[in-house]
């Protein structure tokens, strides 16, 4: 179902509480499912820190590739070399997740701890990644690295044949963010709503109001 109309159903309901954690992990699936879903695309958060003191937030666009309700995971495919992985594991994997699309005005932010990847699942991950996919795992030098020539750098190094693609499976990682914490807010016209759930060690979630 449509994002919004799936919030506005279950807010038309008796108890929306009672279903709020199924809809909102439904939402995800279809996100994780493709097909234009608002949630398909989400940013993803972690802590750069960059003196002794400070760590600040860093933000980056990432697409949800999988989701599963049951376990309450979210991944997403990543270079190693990435000053994100970096990040996660300076910082216990703790990262946060925020899904928003203008048009129907509900956010999500999912909170978790966020595990690198580099088993079977990876590998089934990876044979799925379509050739132009892999191109973002190829380049010889690490993503981020500075580069001190007047044209932006070459790109060329991507462009590669099925065969030679496979070099990219080394930089290759599937993240998966264990979801601890879901704030969601939804601005909807008759007055805004906004609800929290936090998940403890056994799986089962406390869910409330939150005044918006
Ligand atoms: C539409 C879009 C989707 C993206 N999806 C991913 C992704 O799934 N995984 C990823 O590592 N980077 C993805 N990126 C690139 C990141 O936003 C980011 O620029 C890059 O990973 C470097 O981030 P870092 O230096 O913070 O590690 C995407 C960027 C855009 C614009």
């Amino acid at each position: 179902m449509e994002l919004q109309a799936a919030f506005d159903l279950l807010l038309s309901s008796e108890k929306p509480l009672d279903e709020m954690d199924t809809v909102i992990w439904q939402s995800l699936t279809a996100g994780a499912s493709g097909n234009q879903h608002p949630w398909t695309i989400g940013c993803l958060m972690t802590f750069q820190k960059t003196g002794e003191q400070v760590s600040y937030p860093s933000g980056r666009t990432v697409v949800l590739r999988r989701c599963d309700a049951a376990s309450r995971t979210l991944d997403f495919h990543t270079d190693v070399r990435s000053a994100k992985v970096k990040e996660m594991e300076m910082n216990a994997g703790a990262v946060c997740w925020l899904f928003y699309e203008p048009s129907t005005k509900i956010q999500l932010r999912a909170q978790g701890f966020a595990t690198v990847v580099n088993d079977k699942r990876a590998d089934a991950a990876w044979e799925a990644v379509s050739l132009q996919g892999r191109s973002g795992y190829l380049s010889m030098d690490p993503p981020g690295q500075r580069s001190l020539s007047q044209q932006p750098p070459s790109t060329a190094d991507r462009f590669v044949k099925q065969l030679e693609s496979e070099r990219g499976r080394e930089n290759f990682r599937l993240v998966r963010t264990e979801v601890q914490s879901l704030d969601w807010l939804y601005l909807r016209r008759g007055g805004h709503v906004r609800a929290s759930i936090t998940y403890d060690q056994k799986g089962s979630s406390e869910v409330s109001w939150l005044v918006p």
